[in-house]
This record gives structure tokens, sequence and C-alpha cells, in this order.
């Protein structure tokens, strides 16, 4: 099943999500539908409050369907470890058609359950380090936003908010 994709403005986008504590086929059901909207939307990461679910678990897959061995489940994640420094063109999709450039991590290491809830560790860089943090900051209802300067998150809100009393957001 394909959800419609929460966009900024909505308050799940700005609350921690919930602890996941059952393992079992709902959360896989979970699971898959993220996917299937991550796709649909054309992204290569999705967290569950993106869908209105304000729950701990969020999808990867920075290759977009190249290799199904790329596809990360990730719940319950911790950021356990960093290195390095890395700027890059940023952008989520519930904050569509705007991009910012975002200084991040260049290796990351994330700790996380998996969906059988044994704990498992993802380790990446670049592209992938970059997802790990941002879909990590979803679940703590942080978004990209918080990490550009106060001026040019003022003009997203604005144009936002512009879009929003024209109907088109
Ligand atoms: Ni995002």
């Amino acid at each position: 099943m394909v959800y419609p994709i929460v966009k900024l403005g909505d308050p799940v986008l700005e609350k921690p999500a919930a602890a996941i504590t059952r393992f079992d086929d709902e959360l896989r059901k979970l699971a898959d539908d993220m996917f299937e909207s991550m796709y649909a939307a054309h992204g290569v990461g999705l967290a569950a409050p993106q869908i209105g679910i304000s729950k701990r678990i969020a999808v990867i897959d920075v290759t977009f369907k190249e290799d199904p061995e790329a596809k990360i489940v990730l719940v319950n994640p911790e950021i356990v470890h960093t290195e390095g420094r890395i700027t890059s063109n940023e952008g989520c999709l519930s904050i569509p058609e705007f991009r910012e450039k975002v200084t991040r991590a260049r290796h990351v290491t994330v700790r996380a359950q998996n969906l059988a809830g044994e704990t498992i560790e993802v380790s990446g860089e670049e592209l992938l380090a970059r997802a790990l943090l941002h879909e990590t900051d979803h679940l703590n209802g942080k978004l990209y936003i918080s990490h550009i300067s106060a001026l040019k998150r003022d003009l997203i809100k604005r144009k936002v908010r512009k879009l929003m009393k024209l109907g088109e957001w």
C-alpha cells in the first residue's frame, strides 16, 4: 500500500517517534508499505512519521531498486559513531522542491534492530551516511532544515506558508 507523504507543517514530523517493541507481521507489513511509498515518491529514504505514523522505523535504499541487497530497514536506530565532514545537497520528501547544502559526517555507524528484533549495525559513507543521519533525525522529530542557517530555514518556511495559502502544499 502506498501512503501519501506528510509534508512540512504537520506536527507529526516534529515530534520524537515512539520506540517499537513488537516485531510482528504488522511491523513487516509497515516496512513493505514504507518501501513502496518511498519508491512511489522517488525517494531513497523514508521514516514512518513521514507517512503519519509516529514510530521508530525507517527504510533506506540509496541504489533506488538497483541492488535488492541495499535495502535497509532500521528499527529504533541510534547513531553510535560519526567521522569526518562532508557538505552536499540534501532534500526531503516532506519538503518537496527544496534542496539545501548540509554539512554532515562522512562516515556513520548506526545501531538498530531488524524486523526480527535482532540488533544490527549499519555503516555507510557519503550518501548512505547522509541517509542514516537524515532518517534517524526524522525519528527524533528533526528535519534537515534544522541543520541550515536560520535565514535559509525561515525563507523555506515562508515559501511553504505561501504555498499552503494557495492550496499548493
Ligand atoms: Ni526526509
